[in-house]
């Protein structure tokens, strides 16, 4: 996710307008930042690896004045956060300058091509290929005609701004899944990610279209869809104050994230499955690798360690290949005994966390491959593994980890079913199940309006109870850290069939249990557990399958049925949504929980 600007007016004051969107969209990415703006028939372009401060600072000295400019504040996808990976990328000649949020899936393969035909590229960028694709296209003639014919060219979700030196009146933009919308100002339009950029300016806004293509200048805003037909879309009224805009209009980063998983996770899975087989490459592994792990050792901390515990049981019964999760605080200092032929599987959000950093030297040392499985390019992480598979989750901003947590088991889900094709087992059906998630991850997210509710009920109580077997008891530790992390009340998650070995002592009138039955092969012995704690007076809540029936809980919290070995990304959003509203009916500070940071690297 990052975060694109643009500003075509009659006056020069399009860098002031670049600068100030960027800073209202640093949310989106802030690893690096970019702008050009087209000055007397050429362009002007500045860029800065590192926060958004470093290019305002550089652009101090200068005297860059336009009326037509874009801006750009990334959040790394590919290739590193440097100076020449940060946007705007050029053609070769610098005339024609282009800002991308998304992924561009086949830039590999237009990239060969364009060189083969003489093309100079600069940086490790998937954007680079679209103003080469210009350049080539005649860009520098007829702005709007070659993005059209660089827009066919052009596989994955993104959106674009383009502008070139012989263009200084107007900017070509295409949205095709990332978000765009238009500003309409007087004289002057805008466009951006999202309308946080140009509130201060303009209230007046239109939302771009999957397929659009929009051609913007001072006076006029010209918009074809997906068939080049010219369309006219709604003109709304935007009135939410600032500080909800940058928030997409919800109270806290938390639930806006919750809410941006579907799209989270199309990304992430973008270009990884092809025809019923999981790309390995786009795991950044290859088949060969794959095929010479015997055994797989995950550390993590907190939430991410919760993904791997999802992800042992993936990998264990796809690709039969034995897993061992560890915490990383406890990993580093237990002298683990690894032999060769063992994956080390490092799982962090951040890519800082001290103490998986450190499992991952002591890894490294005893000579072992290391995977990282993060979200942050260019983290230390990143660089210190042996290779990497991105989450492509879009930067994190609360405390409490959602969409970075569905993500993470998403990929380890792609790992799984990579491993076992590398054994000769394809899962074909299952894969193409992994590409319906989005989709089913959107119905649960408009199913769930009721926990609202729930959370109420919840905040009333001390001690909540999470359980659950195989998957489900994953699912029920996450659950739980949730909860306690945002609403601070106390929860504790059990292995179902563990509670009569001491916990059911703690089962009296009115207790709050949030049971999990998503797993059929279970779901007798689960019931079973649920009319036990019932039995001692529990209120039960249960977040089940909706192929599952007989679930004897107080309440049904039904989830889509799908695969079993899907179900957890599933089921984590009423977990979420469960603690977030908890914290809320509390009146707890959710984004940002007392005594914790988003990243902990520090021991
Ligand atoms: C979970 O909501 C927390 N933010 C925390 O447990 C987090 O998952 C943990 O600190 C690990 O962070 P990482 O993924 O950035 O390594």
């Amino acid at each position: 996710m990052c975060g694109i600007v643009g500003f075509v007016g009659e006056d020069e004051n399009a860098l002031p307008f670049l600068l100030e969107g960027l800073q209202r969209l640093e949310y989106r990415g802030y690893d690096s930042a970019g702008v050009a703006v087209v000055q007397e028939n050429h362009l002007t372009v500045e860029k800065r690896q590192g926060k958004l401060q470093r290019l305002v600072e550089a652009l101090t000295t200068t005297s860059v004045r336009g009326s037509c400019g874009i801006g750009h504040t990334r959040w790394a996808t590919h290739g590193r956060p440097t100076d020449q990976n940060a946007h705007p990328q050029l053609d070769c000649h610098g005339q024609i300058a282009v800002v991308h949020n998304g992924i561009i899936e086949n830039y590999q393969t237009l990239k060969a091509e364009l060189m083969a035909r003489g093309h100079h590229f600069r940086s490790e960028t998937d954007t680079e290929v679209i103003p080469h694709l210009l350049e080539e296209y005649g860009g520098l003639d007829d702005l709007k005609t070659a993005v059209e014919r660089a827009e066919a060219r052009l596989t994955g979700a993104y959106a674009f701004l383009a502008i070139s030196a012989t263009h200084p009146d107007q900017i070509v933009a295409v949205r095709r899944s990332s978000p765009l919308v238009v500003g309409l100002g007087e004289r002057t339009n805008y466009l951006a990610s999202d309308f946080t950029a140009f509130l201060r300016h303009t209230r007046r806004a239109v939302v771009l279209d999957n397929g659009d293509l929009a051609v913007i200048r001072p006076w006029s805003v010209e918009i074809h869809d997906a068939n080049g037909v010219a369309v006219e879309r709604p003109v709304l009224h935007i009135d939410w104050t600032l500080d909800q805009a940058e928030r997409g209009g919800y109270p806290h980063f938390m639930l806006k994230e919750i809410m941006e998983q579907p799209e989270a996770w199309a990304d992430c899975l973008l270009g990884r499955i092809e025809r019923g087989r999981v790309v390995e490459e786009a795991l950044g592994l290859t088949a060969e690798e794959l095929k010479a792990i015997r055994r797989v050792v995950m550390v993590a901390a907190g939430t991410a360690y919760h993904a791997g515990l999802v992800g042992r049981v993936l990998v264990e019964s796809l690709a039969g290949i034995p897993v061992e999760v560890d915490v990383a605080s406890e990993f580093r200092y237990r002298r683990p005994l690894l032999e060769p032929g063992t994956l080390v599987v490092a799982i962090s959000q951040s890519g800082e966390t001290a103490d998986t950093l450190a499992s991952v030297s002591l890894a490294k040392e005893m000579g072992l491959k290391v995977w990282a499985v993060t979200n942050t390019v260019g983290s230390t992480l990143a660089r210190e593994a042996d290779t990497v598979g991105y989450t492509y989750a879009g930067p994190e901003i609360a405390v409490a980890s959602t969409k970075a947590y569905t993500t993470q088991i998403l990929l380890l889900t792609l790992f799984a079913i990579a491993l076992a094709q590398a054994q000769g087992r394809a899962y074909p059906e299952l894969a193409e199940q992994v590409l319906s998630l989005p989709e089913a991850g959107k119905s649960v997210l408009s199913a769930m309006q009721g926990l609202h509710g729930l959370g109420q009920e919840l905040a009333q109580h001390r001690d909540v109870f999470f359980i659950g077997r195989g998957l489900d008891w994953a699912l029920a530790q996450e659950g739980q850290l949730k909860l306690k992390e945002i609403s601070y009340l106390h929860a504790e998650a059990y292995a179902a069939g563990e509670l009569k070995h001491g916990t059911l002592a703690l089962i009296e009138e009115g207790v709050p249990v949030i049971a999990i039955l998503t797993q059929p092969e279970l779901a007798d012995k689960a019931i079973s557990n649920v009319l036990e704690v019932k039995a001692r007076g529990a209120r039960v809540w249960a977040v089940v399958s909706a192929n599952l029936s007989g679930v004897p809980a107080d309440r049904l919290i039904p989830i889509p049925a799908t695969a079993p070995l899907l179900a957890p990304v599933l089921a984590a959003i009423p977990l979420q949504l469960l603690a977030y509203w908890t914290a809320v009916s509390r009146g707890e500070d959710v984004d940002q929980p007392r005594n914790l940071a988003k990243s902990v690297t520090v021991e």
